[in-house]
C-alpha cells in the first residue's frame, strides 16, 4: 500500500515538474506571439487632439497600454518626403510634431545619414512591446527557476537521495570514453559559464544595478558579455561532440515506455527498472539538450551577428507557407524589419536558455546528490557493478558479458 502511494505521488510530481517546465516556455512565447499586433484607425471623435494628455503619460508609466488610433492620424498635411528631407535640415529649437508622428507610425521615408539595415527606423513601435516582454520573460523565468529548485528540494526532502540498495560491489564498469567526458564537460561548463552571464545580462539591469552601482555593474556587464560572446563557440562544438557520440544511444527503444510508466523507479524503494546505456529518462534530457541548445545556439548567432541572420523573418514565412499548404493560416507577420527579428530572437533566445536551466537544475541534481553512485560516470568514466545492474540492468549484462565476468555473479532481479 506505502509503495503504490509513493508510486502515484512520485508520478504527480513528475507531472508537476512537466507542468512547471511547460508553463515556463508557454508563458514566454505567448509574449512572442503578441508583438505582431497591429492598431489601425477609427472614426475621429470632434474633439480628438494628437497631443499626449497627462492621462496617457501617466497610464504608460503605470504600464498600460495606450491607443494610438487618433495620434496616428495627425500627420500634418505636407507628407512628401521632401517636406521631411527639408524637415531634417537644422531646426534649432523648433520641433515638428507631425513629422515625428509621421516617423513614429512608418508613415514616411526620411532620408538619414546612418547606413546599415536599421537605417531609416528612427522610431521602432515594436521596442516597447520588446522591452515589456523581456521583462515578463524574466519575470516568469525567475518564478520557474524558483519553482524548478523548490521542487528538486521537495523531492530531496521526501525521497531522500537515490541510494544503491545492493552496496557498492567494488568491481567498476567503464562507461564513459575519455572523449565521451571530454565531450561532456566542454558543453557542461560552457553551458554554466553561458546560463550565468546570460542571466546576469538579463537581471543585471533588472535587479542588480542598485545594489552593486552603476560603474561595476558596467564593468562586470563588459566582462560578461565577452565571456558570453566567446564561449558560445565551445558551447556549440560541444553540442556537436556529445550528439555524435551519444545519438544512437538515444534512439527510443521498448523499454523505455515502462521505465516511464514506473517512474524509472526514482519514486520508490527497491524499485529497479530495466534500461539500456541510457534510461528513457536520460533520453528525454539528450534531446531536449540537442534541440533546445541548437535552438539556443541559432538565435544566439543572430544576436551575435547583428541583421545578418533573420531567422525569424525566414521562420514565420516558411510556417505561413506551409500552413497555406494545409489549408491553415497561421497568420505570422512577415516582412519583419530587421530590428524586430532581433528582438524577436533575444526573447526566443531567451526563453528556451530558462527552459534549458530549468532542466539542468535537474540534471546536475540527479548526477551529484540525487543518485549515489552516479557522478564517478562523468567524474572517472567508471561506475560500480552494483549501479550499473540497478539502474542500466540490460546494459550491464551486455558490458559484463563483454568483460567475460558474468559467470561468477547471479544478475540482477528486474521487479515485475
Ligand atoms: C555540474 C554539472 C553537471 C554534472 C555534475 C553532470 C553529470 C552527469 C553525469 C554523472 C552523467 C552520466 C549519467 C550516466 O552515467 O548515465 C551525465 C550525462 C549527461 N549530461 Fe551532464 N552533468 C552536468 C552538466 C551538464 C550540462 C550543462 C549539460 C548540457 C547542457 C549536460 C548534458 C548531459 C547529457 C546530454 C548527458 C547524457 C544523458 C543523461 O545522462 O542525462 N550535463 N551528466
Amino acid at each position: 500500500m506505502w509503495k503504490r502511494n509513493n508510486l502515484w505521488a512520485g508520478r504527480a510530481l513528475m507531472l508537476l515538474i512537466t507542468a512547471l517546465v511547460l508553463a515556463l516556455s508557454v508563458a514566454g512565447t505567448g509574449a512572442l506571439r503578441a508583438q505582431g499586433g497591429d492598431e489601425r484607425a477609427r472614426p475621429l471623435p470632434l474633439d480628438a487632439s494628437p497631443s499626449q494628455t497627462l492621462e496617457d503619460i501617466l497610464a504608460r508609466q503605470r504600464g498600460e497600454k495606450v491607443s494610438n488610433d487618433i495620434r496616428r492620424q495627425f500627420l500634418g498635411t505636407d507628407l512628401t518626403p521632401e517636406a521631411a528631407r527639408e524637415q531634417l535640415g537644422i531646426l534649432g529649437g523648433a520641433s515638428d510634431p507631425d513629422l515625428w508622428r509621421r516617423i513614429r507610425f512608418n508613415e514616411i521615408d526620411p532620408t538619414v545619414s546612418a547606413r546599415g539595415p536599421v537605417e531609416g527606423v528612427l522610431i521602432q513601435d515594436a521596442g516597447m512591446r520588446w522591452l515589456e516582454e523581456r521583462t515578463t520573460v524574466a519575470r516568469n523565468g525567475a518564478i520557474g527557476l524558483g519553482g524548478v529548485i523548490l521542487l528538486l528540494a521537495l523531492f530531496f526532502l521526501l525521497r531522500g537521495r537515490v541510494r544503491l540498495e545492493t552496496g557498492f560491489s567494488g568491481v567498476e564498469i567503464p562507461r564513459f570514453t575519455e572523449m565521451e567526458r571530454i565531450s561532456h564537460w566542454l558543453l557542461a561548463s560552457s553551458f554554466i559559464l553561458l546560463g550565468l552571464t546570460g542571466l546576469w545580462s538579463l537581471y543585471g539591469r533588472l535587479a542588480l544595478i542598485e545594489l552593486i552601482g552603476r560603474d561595476s555593474y558596467a564593468t562586470v556587464t563588459a566582462l560578461t558579455k565577452q565571456v558570453h560572446n566567446n564561449v558560445a563557440w565551445a558551447f556549440i562544438l560541444g553540442l556537436v561532440m556529445v550528439f555524435v557520440q551519444w545519438v544512437a544511444w538515444n534512439l527510443p527503444s521498448r523499454e523505455d515506455i515502462t521505465w516511464l510508466l514506473k517512474g524509472g523507479g526514482l519514486f520508490s524503494k527497491g524499485v529497479h527498472v530495466p534500461a539500456r546505456k541510457f534510461n528513457a529518462g536520460q533520453k528525454i534530457v539528450f534531446w531536449l539538450v540537442t534541440l533546445l541548445g541548437t535552438s539556443v545556439a541559432l538565435t544566439g548567432l543572430s544576436l551575435l551577428f547583428p541583421y545578418q541572420l533573420p531567422i525569424f523573418d525566414r521562420i514565420y514565412a516558411f510556417i505561413n507557407a506551409a500552413g497555406g499548404l494545409v489549408g491553415a493560416d497561421p497568420g505570422l507577420p512577415e516582412g519583419l524589419l530587421p530590428v524586430e527579428d532581433m528582438q524577436l530572437a533575444q526573447l526566443w533566445h531567451s526563453i528556451i536558455a530558462m527552459v534549458m536551466i530549468g532542466v539542468i537544475f535537474a540534471h546536475i541534481y540527479i548526477g551529484t546528490i540525487g543518485m549515489e553512485g552516479a557522478f564517478s560516470a562523468m567524474g572517472r568514466g567508471k561506475v560500480d557493478r552494483n549501479w550499473a545492474r540497478e539502474h542500466h540492468s540490460i546494459w550491464a549484462e551486455e558490458q559484463e558479458k563483454a568483460m567475460g565476468a558474468a559467470e561468477d555473479t547471479p544478475p540482477a532481479q528486474p521487479v515485475e
